[in-house]
């Protein structure tokens, strides 16, 4: 039977929006409601999250408010440094050599700072890519997009083309991606002792948005459920826990998608970053209220109903379910590793060298920016990165130090 449990409590220590913003998620949300009515009823949380990101000039991401960066909600690797992308440039460049492939392909591109920083490294190195393809669902992005490209790559704008959907197989080249995965809608499942419900987004008399829980309709998703469930109890059973009720997500589009790209690909690679765990610390008994998470105006809490479309809304990453589709797919898992490990090993150290000391202000704000890249306490040990190939003797640089794919 469907469960309805509470609606969304509200997060009164967050900045108000304005008049304008607020109507802006008022329009999203009673086209929500409507679609909500329309499906008798409820939908998924999977549903919810994509018309809250995505529907058209309406979503977090379709429309136009700024999202990156200190003005806008979060902050990205690329936004905080061009090393970041310099190091992804520099493992590019090694794909390039040993697959002989130089297109690049790039999903879910963002303000467009990380393919700039690319494309300027690999100028750099007189290693152009013959072609820079960018995937955007966002058709706001991808016209920010094209005007930082037109106005920081004027000479280069030519090599860079923008694709409506993935390339046809066969496609050769380098497929690169950082905090694309986290964005996608997730299912959201309970597990109460044997039952597994999913949770579904409902109304209450007010229309207000409430949880109701059912069971999952979709074979993919009750499949993947039952499996979390049996490491569930595995892991209760080793860390003595009692059986308590536990929350937690499901991404299935990040399977397919993980699933359609190692499809297309006959020879090249894909080097993806992003925050989450593998499958044993993600599902760990003490997480259990998940990882979704919302981030507005740098404020960070766990309400998703709270003003749609003007909160990003996010979840951690299951690298070992990642792993698992590329492998079913005919990929090789060729490395795994911290975001740290990484950029440390893959170009980060000699990039910096030539530093001076005493030139303060560049040396002080390049330290802060590796520190906020590198630190534990900051992306260096959440963010992991992993290298899918076709070619399994694909080594790059970036895993030598630390490679932890042994663990997915
Ligand atoms: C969290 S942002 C990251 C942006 C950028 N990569 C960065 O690191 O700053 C997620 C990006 O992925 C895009 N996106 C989400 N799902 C996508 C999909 N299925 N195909 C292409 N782009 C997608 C969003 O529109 C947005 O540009």
């Amino acid at each position: 039977m469907p469960k309805p449990s509470n609606t969304s409590q509200h997060c009164t220590h967050l900045p108000e929006p304005s008049a304008e913003t607020q109507a802006h998620s008022d329009r999203l949300k009673q086209l929500i409601i409507r679609n909500i009515q329309a499906n008798g009823g409820k939908i998924t949380f999977a549903d919810y999250m994509n018309q809250a990101l995505y529907a058209p000039g309406l979503g977090y991401y379709s429309a136009g408010l700024k999202k990156f960066g200190k003005q806008g909600d979060f902050i990205t690797a690329p936004e905080i440094s061009p090393l970041f992308s310099q190091c992804l440039a520099i493992q590019c460049l090694h794909i390039m050599q040993h697959t002989g492939q130089t297109t690049i392909l790039e999903v879910g591109a963002g303000s467009g700072i990380m393919a700039i920083d690319i494309v300027l490294e690999l100028e750099k190195q007189a290693q152009l890519p013959e072609q820079y393809l960018i995937l955007e669902l966002s058709a706001d992005l991808r016209e920010r997009q094209q005007q930082a490209i037109k106005a920081r790559l004027p000479h280069l704008y030519e090599r860079f083309e923008w694709l409506n959907h993935l390339p046809e197989k066969p496609f050769c080249g380098i497929v690169i991606a950082n905090e694309l995965l986290d964005a996608m809608p997730i299912h959201l499942i309970k597990l109460e002792q044997d039952k597994i419900y999913e949770r579904h987004v409902a109304l209450d008399q007010q229309d207000n948005f409430i949880w109701l829980d059912d069971l999952p309709q979709n074979p993919h998703l009750q499949h993947a459920a039952e499996n979390i469930q049996q490491l569930q109890h595995t892991l209760v059973h080793l860390n003595d826990k009692p059986h308590s009720d536990y929350i937690t997500e499901v991404n299935l589009q990040a399977i397919d998608w993980v699933k359609s790209i190692a499809d297309i690909l006959e020879s090249g690679a894909m080097l993806l970053v992003d925050y989450g765990y593998t499958a044993r610390e993600y599902y760990h008994p003490q997480r259990s209220m998940g990882t979704l998470m919302c981030h507005y105006q740098h404020h960070r809490h766990d309400d998703p109903f709270y003003l749609p479309g003007l909160q990003d809304i996010t979840a951690h990453i299951d690298f070992s379910s990642i792993a698992l589709a590329a492998h079913e797919a005919g990929l090789h898992i060729t490395g795994f590793t911290t975001q740290a490990h990484f950029l440390m090993a893959g170009g980060l150290v000699e990039l910096t060298q030539d530093l001076n000391p005493d030139d303060i202000i560049p040396f002080t704000e390049t330290a802060r920016q590796i520190k906020m890249l590198t630190l534990p306490e900051e992306m260096g040990e959440l963010f992991k990165v992993i290298l899918l190939a076709t070619d399994k003797t694909l080594s790059l640089p970036a895993f030598q130090f630390q490679d932890f794919k042994n663990r997915l």
